[in-house]
Order: C-alpha cells, then sequence, then structure tokens
C-alpha cells in the first residue's frame, strides 16, 4: 500500500512540475482524484487494525497533495497573467493614428474674408435664390427681353421664366422691393452660366454689393473700393475704373486693380498691362431704382459685383479655375490653417 501511495506521489509530483496552465493542472488533479479512490479501494484487503493507520496515511497523503495542487495553481496562474500582459502588451512610445482635419475651400475662405472686409463697412449679409424668375435676373435689372445685353450672359433657362440665376444681382432687387433705403447690402452666392473654360465654369461664386441712400456718388464708390482693395491684397494696391456697360447701371465701370504680382509694372499675369480686372460695377440705372418703387430723384446708389473665383485666382496664384472644383485634396491641403 505505501509503496502504491509512494508511486503516485512520484507520478502526480513530476507531472504536475510541467504544468504550464491553469487548465492542465486541473485535468491531473482530476487524475490525480480517479487513481486516489483505486488506491483507496485496496482498502478492502487491509485487516480490521491496519486500517485506521491506512486511513490516516491516506488522509496526510490527500491534504498534502492538495497543497501542492494549490500552490502550484499559485505559480501558473501567475506565469498566465505574465503572459497575458506581455501578448497584450502595448507600445506607447508608438505614433498614434492621427485624425484627418478637415478645411475651409479656398472659395470660403475667401468669400469670407470678403464679407469680413464689407460687414466691417457696415454692409449686411442677404442671400437670395440660385433659381430665380426671368424678372429679378433681367428684367426688373433693365434688360428686357428683346435687350441685346442678354447674351452677355448665356443662361440656362428651366421654364420659360424661371432660371438659375446668372448674376447675384436679382439680389438688389429682392432687397430693394422690401427695404426702405438707405439700404447697404452684401450678397455672395452660386450663379450659373453657360460658359466653360480656363477661367470661367458653368457655376460659379459672386459677391455683389449695393448701397442706396441720399447723395450717393460714384466718388463713394471710388472710395470703398479702394479700401477694399487694400484690404483684400496689399496696402499699395490701386484702384482703376474704367467706362463700361451695364443695363441696369449708369454711368457702368469696369474696375481694375494694380497687379499684384508685379507692382504695376507689367507681368504675365496683367498681360504686361500692370491692371487686373476684378470687377463690374456703377450707378444704379434710376430704372432700376423706379421698378422698386424707390424714387431716383431723391435717393442715388452704386452697385458692385465681383467673381469669388477671380479673386480666389489672384490672392493665391491659380491659374486654372477648373482646381478650384476638383476637389483634389493635395490642391485644397495648401489651404490648411
Ligand atoms: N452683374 C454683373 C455681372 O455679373 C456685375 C455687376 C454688378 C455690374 C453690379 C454692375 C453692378 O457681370
Amino acid at each position: 500500500m505505501k509503496e502504491k501511495i509512494e508511486a503516485l506521489r512520484i507520478e502526480i509530483e513530476s507531472a504536475m512540475e510541467n504544468t504550464q496552465t491553469s487548465r492542465a493542472l486541473y485535468e491531473l488533479k482530476l487524475k490525480f482524484q480517479a487513481e486516489l479512490k483505486v488506491v483507496m479501494s485496496g482498502m478492502r484487503d487491509l485487516s480490521k487494525e491496519e486500517r485506521p493507520a491506512f486511513g490516516k496515511l491516506v488522509n496526510e497523503f490527500k491534504q498534502g497533495m492538495e497543497e501542492k495542487f494549490e500552490a502550484r495553481a499559485v505559480v501558473v496562474k501567475q506565469k498566465e497573467m505574465e503572459e497575458k500582459y506581455a501578448s497584450e502588451r502595448i507600445d506607447i512610445t508608438m505614433p498614434g493614428k492621427t485624425v484627418k482635419k478637415g478645411a475651409l475651400h479656398p472659395i470660403t475662405l475667401v468669400k469670407n474674408e470678403l464679407i469680413d472686409i464689407f460687414s466691417g463697412m457696415g454692409f449686411k449679409v442677404f442671400e437670395g435664390p440660385e433659381i430665380e424668375t426671368d424678372y429679378y435676373n433681367f428684367t426688373a435689372l433693365n434688360t428686357p427681353k428683346d435687350h441685346p445685353a442678354r447674351d452677355m450672359q448665356d443662361t440656362f433657362y428651366i421654364a420659360e421664366n424661371l432660371l438659375l440665376r446668372t448674376q447675384t444681382s436679382a439680389g438688389q432687387i429682392r432687397v430693394m422691393e422690401k427695404t426702405k433705403p438707405p439700404i447697404k447690402i452684401l450678397s455672395p452666392g452660386r450663379v450659373f452660366r453657360s460658359d466653360d473654360d480656363a477661367t470661367h465654369s458653368p457655376m460659379f461664386h459672386q459677391m455683389e454689393g449695393l448701397v442706396v441712400d441720399k447723395g450717393i456718388t460714384l466718388c463713394d464708390l471710388q472710395g470703398m473700393l479702394g479700401e477694399f482693395a487694400k484690404r483684400m491684397f496689399t496696402s499699395s494696391t490701386k484702384v482703376r475704373l474704367r467706362p463700361s456697360y451695364f443695363p441696369f447701371t449708369e454711368p457702368s465701370v469696369e474696375v481694375d486693380l494694380s497687379c499684384s504680382e508685379c507692382g504695376g509694372k507689367g507681368c504675365r499675369l496683367c498681360k504686361g498691362t500692370g491692371w487686373i480686372e476684378v470687377l463690374g460695377a456703377g450707378m444704379v440705372n434710376r430704372h432700376v431704382l423706379e421698378n422698386c418703387g424707390v424714387d431716383p430723384d431723391e435717393y442715388t446708389g452704386f452697385a458692385f459685383g465681383m467673381g469669388i473665383e477671380r479673386i480666389a485666382m489672384l490672392k493665391y496664384g491659380i491659374n486654372n479655375i477648373k482646381t478650384l472644383f476638383e476637389n483634389d485634396t493635395r490642391f485644397l491641403k495648401q489651404f490648411e490653417e
């Protein structure tokens, strides 16, 4: 009997030393219990006198082994935890995943800058609809149906009298119909024309300005534009007005700024002239004032309209308008603040 117990002890103890997992240890314990049972069943063959001593021996053996199992369990558990920590280890010195930050589109940047500059001069923003009636886009702007000036703006018609606005000037009428002078509004927005080349896109953005009050003159327009040019470009940027024609202004002017690239000496950007055309403007035509119920003998005003893309192209040195609409992130990235 004693030998059997000793043999079992040696067998289990050496197997125990080799267990590496809680699972293996648990299985070994089951095996030990089963084998112990077999050993104990040998009690039957012992005499009455021998049994108590054997029982004591078995109990001590069982207890001793259980302590060993417990001690091994602590070691195995510790090992398992260490392995788990090692496999789940995080290298905190590794660079993190960068979250890509969005940025404002250059057109939005320029639009916001224009709004900033003009609201500093007291202009309020008014946004008109992109789908306009023929009346607001043309007729009320002194451009009736058979007017040749309609040819200057190839128009997308939606229906007989409904179109995609070709100019933010439509907003002038909407404001003057509803508001009594003094008026000082700025109207940014998308406009549409059937035009497509390196400097024209079928959709582009304009910024309209309108001032109506008593005693407004062309000098006010020139002074205000001079201030705008300095703030938008450089403090030495000059403004030049050239006679032009728009049905809704009289007199009308094209406004040039001295070339920011060469400072007026003449370069490729300004085609050697030293000047760059940036906007159309003029004194609001008295017929337009009348169309909106404003008395042209009491009030005068000026209006101007500029292409936001054109300003962005000049400001950032962009030579093809398409780059503003392709949304190539390599291009857009350059405008991240
Ligand atoms: N609406 C004109 C255009 O799109 C620009 C303009 C606006 C001219 C206001 C005069 C006054 O060409």
